[in-house]
């Protein structure tokens, strides 16, 4: 199987690698040189890593490298059965060269965008034969991450679909099949884990850290919300987040905060820039500066322990009837069925639980009634009861 390639930034290597170590020939083009020569460089670092590691040999590295060709030319990707795009976010410069390599490619060839917030819709208008176009929306790292989401887009073919669902199976890859709306599935129903966290923040509520411990603590999350807002990045999940609030037309409930705004505007980004909600030193490793608010919760951590048990289970309850309401209501908008919901939640973000599984675990009943609490609370549309959620209930269902 021929693979082509086009942008060889963080995502394009990334694909890659997956695709040529699943024995494909890859094809990887950017008009920038630079970018090839890193990409080739960063590959053989990455690989080296995993020979240390022990989880490939040395043969296996080189089977890999053999897989990939550098090239500088779009017409080089003639041979391709499949083209995956991952240049840069901007929908005139896709179009453009989805057009020019529509002429380059035989018929039968998939031509695909890893896109994460332009409609697939539009990128296929570009090209004679859109019934051949379709999201597939790897995750970063996506030689690491599980999850890749495949989005048809209304002129995509059946064909299309089931064809480009198989390549990525075979890749050992778990695939979520979404509806081409904003954010598909993980960058909308994730929206309420940094979206609700910010908002009890802004409220006095609680601080960073005893949002962040009881999310983990209680909820059994990897990284608290800020934890993992400063890992992605305060620049690029505030950008996410705005791009879902305009492609909602402004719906309420992904209105982006202007806690995370300041800290983007302020240069406080994150790891990357060692300060974001937390400090960090050169390594990325988060570092307690004496006299922060930080310092003071830590030290007086085992006096709040059990005063503040009370305050965590609140906090761990709005955030997650938040998230399992998004999840309901894109089931009832119908952007995924209920298990590629549940699968994509906790194989592109790592949630312990499937939201819908976890629904039924609480009970639909307690989600309704709590969604129902924040909404008599605030009257903010925002805290809506999906109606699936209120019919379930009704119907007294459950969602497995
Ligand atoms: P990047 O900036 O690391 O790489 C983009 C590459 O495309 C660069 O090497 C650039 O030289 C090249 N390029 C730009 N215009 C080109 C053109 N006309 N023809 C050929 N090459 C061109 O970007 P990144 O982060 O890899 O993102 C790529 C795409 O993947 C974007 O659409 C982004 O939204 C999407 N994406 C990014 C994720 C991330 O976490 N970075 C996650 C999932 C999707």
């Amino acid at each position: 199987m021929n693979i082509g390639i086009i942008g060889s930034g963080t995502m394009g290597s990334g694909i890659a690698q997956v695709a040529a170590a699943s024995g494909c020939n890859v094809k990887l083009f950017d008009t920038n040189e630079k970018a090839l020569a890193t990409a080739k460089s960063a590959l053989n670092k990455i690989l080296d890593r995993l020979i240390e590691k022990g989880r490939i040999d040395t043969e296996e590295k080189y089977r890999i490298q053999s897989h990939i060709s550098y090239v500088n030319s779009l017409k080089d990707l003639a041979d391709s059965n499949l083209a995956i795009e991952a240049i840069v976010e901007n929908l005139a410069v896709k179009q453009k060269v989805f057009s020019e390599l529509e002429n380059y490619v035989s018929k039968d060839c998939i031509i695909a965008s890893n896109t994460s917030s332009l409609s697939i819709a539009s990128i296929a208008s570009s090209l004679q034969n859109p019934e051949r176009c379709i999201g597939i929306h790897f995750f970063n790292p996506a030689p690491l991450m599980k999850l890749v989401e495949v989005i048809p887009a209304i002129q995509t073919s059946n064909e299309t679909l089931v064809h480009a669902v198989q390549i990525i199976s075979d890749w050992n890859k778990t695939v979520a099949v979404a509806k081409d709306t904003p954010g598909f599935i993980v960058n909308r129903v994730a929206r309420p884990f940094y979206g609700e966290a910010l908002r009890i923040y802004e409220e006095g509520i609680a601080d960073f850290t005893t949002i962040d411990s009881s999310l983990k603590e209680l909820g059994g999350f990897r990284m608290g919300p800020f934890e993992l807002m400063d890992f992605i990045g305060n620049d690029v999940n505030y950008i996410v987040t705005e791009t879902v609030f305009n492609a909602f037309y402004n719906d309420p409930r992904y209105k982006p905060s202007f806690t995370q705004k300041r800290l983007s505007e302020a240069g406080y980004l994150g790891r990357k820039t060692g300060k974001g909600y937390y400090n960090y030193n050169e390594n990325g490793k988060r570092v307690i500066q004496s006299g922060s608010e930080e310092s003071h919760n830590v030290t007086s951590s085992v006096v709040q322990r059990s005063a503040t048990k009370e305050l965590a289970e609140t906090i761990f309850n709005r955030v997650l009837v938040m998230l399992i309401n998004e999840a309901a209501d894109a089931l009832f908008l119908n952007v995924a069925s209920a298990i590629d919901i549940d699968k994509a939640m906790t194989k592109g973000v790592n949630y312990p639980k499937g939201l819908l599984a976890w629904a039924d675990e609480k009970g639909i009943a307690w989600c309704v009634a709590k969604m129902d609490e924040l909404y008599n609370e605030y009257h903010e549309e925002r805290y809506r009861c999906s109606p699936l959620l209120r019919k379930m209930n009704r119907e007294k269902k459950t969602f497995y």
